[in-house]
């Protein structure tokens, strides 16, 4: 009798072991690999794992740049495939991406939308659907070297493309003397996105317009564009490193905080990360609005990344809770306190964690607010190319092979051809 009983405890066991089984789910959510970036998605996925039994979260990480992540999430999409369940998607994706994301307010996300900065959802809003959650948001910034500036006399950071480039020279010069690695300004030169945000930074800065208005005017070819285009293009090999054309976000970061330049620009995650014991700047730079030309003001580029769900996942309920998670209030926190990521939940700019990590959420707020965005909504699925254009005509001017008012003809001519738009005067 004992011996059946302990045979069908065996059986039952086996029997119920797919059950068990079944209710294992893993889900992979693909994520950036700037700094910390995943480092901090993979302990969240651990938080989410544990209030989550019977769950996996795999992370995986996708390319550095946003281009090339942008190409490896199309690959994926375009073949429908269920790999992937969660996306980190770039704040100029939506358009491009809408059609293979599931409308994330039909999976609970309307109802927190609303502690979001309202700009951002409706950035992410295509034809009434919600495309992505806001995950964190960028804006381009000067970082710059308090100890230098004080050695060299100066008051405080540059307000002016002019005082930056005196006071670029002056250092640069300076420090020369001991250190032959040593630049004065050093930002993303190469020739993708992130060379976009730099030049529609030039160009905004020197009252140039945002190359393609609001209105959906092209408005990149004039003067102040071209003065902003031939001042960074003379940067090169003065004050700033003959290599900038090949530099992106992570090598324009690692010579600053080598202590190898007086000025940087970059995005807020920079902060975390220099700031770190041990790192060469730690405790000796601070950050600014960027500099301004005659007729403009301080610009920044409007970043940032958002989580999406792929309607080709086999479990988007749960790859849908795992987005809002990952995009909720805890998270942010945790990522704003220890990785300097700009939350998108307007709340916690209020939050004395985050303040005292990021003192410059508060000071620079304004910059973040007015941060301006890239043509991606009024050029929608065509953003990518229209990028391209810009990002290489202008690279060109970096190079020395086009002068700065050529370069901005043929972009306008380019963009007039992809587009079909009409060319706007600057107002
Ligand atoms: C940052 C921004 C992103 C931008 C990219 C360009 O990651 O958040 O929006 O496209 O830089 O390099």
């Amino acid at each position: 009798m004992k011996k059946t009983l302990f045979i069908f405890f065996i059986l039952m066991i086996f029997a119920l072991n797919p059950l068990v089984l079944a209710e294992e789910v893993e889900i992979t959510m693909a994520v950036g690999t700037v700094g910390i970036e995943q480092e901090l998605a993979e302990r969240a996925a651990e938080i989410f794992e544990e209030e989550n039994p019977g769950v996996t979260v795999n992370i995986q990480a996708a390319p550095e740049t946003s281009d090339e992540r942008r190409s490896v999430f199309l690959q994926h999409l375009d073949r429908e495939s269920p790999e992937i369940d969660v996306y980190q998607i770039d704040v100029i994706w939506p358009g491009e991406f809408s059609h293979y994301l599931v409308d994330l307010n039909e999976y609970g996300a309307e109802e927190i939308a609303d502690q979001h900065f309202a700009a951002m959802i409706e950035n992410n809003t295509i034809d009434g659907e919600l495309a992505a959650i806001p995950w964190f948001t960028d804006a381009g910034l000067l970082y710059y070297r308090t100890d230098l500036l004080e050695e060299y006399g100066f008051d405080g950071p540059p307000q002016t493309w002019d005082e930056l480039e005196e006071m670029a020279a002056v250092i640069q010069a300076g420090e020369r003397e001991d250190n032959p690695d040593f630049w004065g300004y050093v930002w993303q030169g190469y020739d993708y996105e992130g060379l976009t945000c730099n030049a529609l930074e030039w160009i905004h800065s020197h009252g140039g317009g945002r190359i393609i208005s609001e209105e959906g005017e092209i408005t990149v070819n004039n003067e102040q564009a071209v003065e902003a285009v031939n001042r960074a293009g003379n940067w090169i090999g003065e004050i700033s490193p003959p290599e900038t054309t090949g530099l992106v976000e992570e090598s324009s970061r690692i010579i600053f905080e080598a202590g190898n330049a007086a000025f940087l620009r970059n995005w807020p995650y920079v902060y975390a990360l220099a700031s770190e014991e041990g790192k060469a700047v730690a405790g000796k730079f601070d950050l600014a609005p960027l500099p301004a030309g005659e007729q403009g003001e301080s610009s920044a580029a409007l970043g940032g990344w958002n989580l999406a769900v792929s309607r080709f996942s086999e479990n988007k309920e749960l790859a849908a809770e795992l987005a809002l998670f990952m995009a909720g209030p805890r998270i942010q926190k945790m990522r704003a306190v220890e990785g300097a990521f700009n939350p998108t939940i307007e709340e916690l700019y209020e939050d004395e964690e985050v303040l005292a990590a990021n003192p410059f959420f508060e000071d620079l707020y304004e910059v973040f607010e007015n941060a301006v965005p890239r043509p991606s909504s009024q050029t929608g699925e065509l953003y990518n190319e229209v990028s391209s254009l810009i990002s290489e005509n202008i690279y060109f001017v970096l190079t020395g092979d086009l002068g700065a008012s050529t370069a901005l003809e043929y972009l306008e001519m380019d963009l007039e051809d992809l587009l079909g738009f009409e060319t706007g005067e600057l107002e």
